[in-house]
């Protein structure tokens, strides 16, 4: 690598209060929630301790469901977010210590997959902006002002649990298709209540989103959005409508994670890499 090509790549910055030692962050790879299991504990600290130690500026520990009845993929223990002690607080204040042992940033990513996600046995259909039933046959119901009130409020006593829990600030899953990306994208907010149609509008929830972690978290916590800049399908979120939403942000959020593409068609829409990319 040309140092004189990469001049500011290794050059400390500042995000919110918090100083980044370099430009390079570790994106979010695997499920937090692997902690409580203890056969694998060990090892997701070290997956995480590991990038710390590689020597990025900040570590992102990879989704955590905000909530165990609409928001889950995957069928990890349930964490009482509102509980800032025991066994579940003890797993993330690991993961945020072993980050912070080789002098990095840590944060943590908050999910909710909103229509993406499928029921588990005895749990109500999922919420998304629109009713409509899936490609795979399951139905997914309209999100009404109680549902946003609530996922907004959940969103931000997860951040709290983190906050207190030793993270540096926490990074909003907004890109591959999930609730974030489900409300800003015209393709998939049909919406015609105060919550569809234009940017503004779809924009609404997200930014209610933030807006509630700020009140809770206060001002020094870094709020990170992480965003697919295209969806990369047709009808889809475009990069010109994704840089609309990022100057709503101004103010609110501290940095925006571009990402791309979709996690229903990842080959396709570039959410991972291929390598004809
Ligand atoms: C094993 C694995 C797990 C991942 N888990 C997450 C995750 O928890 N949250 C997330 O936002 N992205 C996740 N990703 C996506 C990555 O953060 C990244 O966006 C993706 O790998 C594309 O970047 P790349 O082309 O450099 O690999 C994961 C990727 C991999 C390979």
């Amino acid at each position: 690598m040309s140092s004189s090509k990469f001049q500011k790549l290794f050059k400390p910055f500042q995000v919110n209060k918090v100083t980044y030692k370099n430009r390079i962050v570790s994106a979010p790879m695997t499920f937090s929630l692997s902690a409580l299991d203890p056969q694998v504990a060990e090892k997701s600290y070290r997956k995480v301790e590991s990038r710390a130690k590689g020597g990025v500026a900040a570590v992102i520990v990879g989704e955590t469901d905000i909530n165990f009845t609409d928001a889950d993929r995957l069928p990890f223990p349930n964490v009482d977010f509102t509980v800032c002690e025991g066994k579940s607080f003890d797993a993330f204040s690991e993961y945020s210590n072993r980050i912070h042992k080789y002098g990095a940033v840590a944060i943590c990513e908050l999910s909710h997959a909103g229509s993406e996600k499928i029921p588990f046995k005895g749990q109500k259909n999922p919420i998304g902006p629109v009713a409509f039933t899936t490609s795979k046959g399951i139905r997914v119901e309209a999100m009404t002002q109680d549902d946003m009130d609530r996922v907004a409020n959940e969103f931000a006593i997860a951040a709290k649990f983190m906050q207190k829990a030793g993270f540096d600030g926490i990074l909003i899953h907004g890109g591959h298709g999930f609730l974030f990306t489900q409300f800003l994208s015209p393709r998939l907010n049909t919406r015609t209540d105060m919550y569809g149609g234009t940017l503004a509008n779809r924009a609404k929830f997200p930014l209610a989103i933030l807006k509630r972690i700020r009140e809770i978290t206060g001002k020094g916590f870094i709020i990170d959005v992480r965003l697919s800049a295209t969806e990369g399908v047709p009808g889809g979120v475009t990069v010109e409508e994704t840089g609309g939403f990022c100057k709503m942000m101004e103010g609110i959020a501290d940095s925006v994670h571009i990402s791309t593409g979709l996690y229903t068609d990842p080959i396709v829409t570039h959410q991972f890499s291929s390598m004809f990319v």
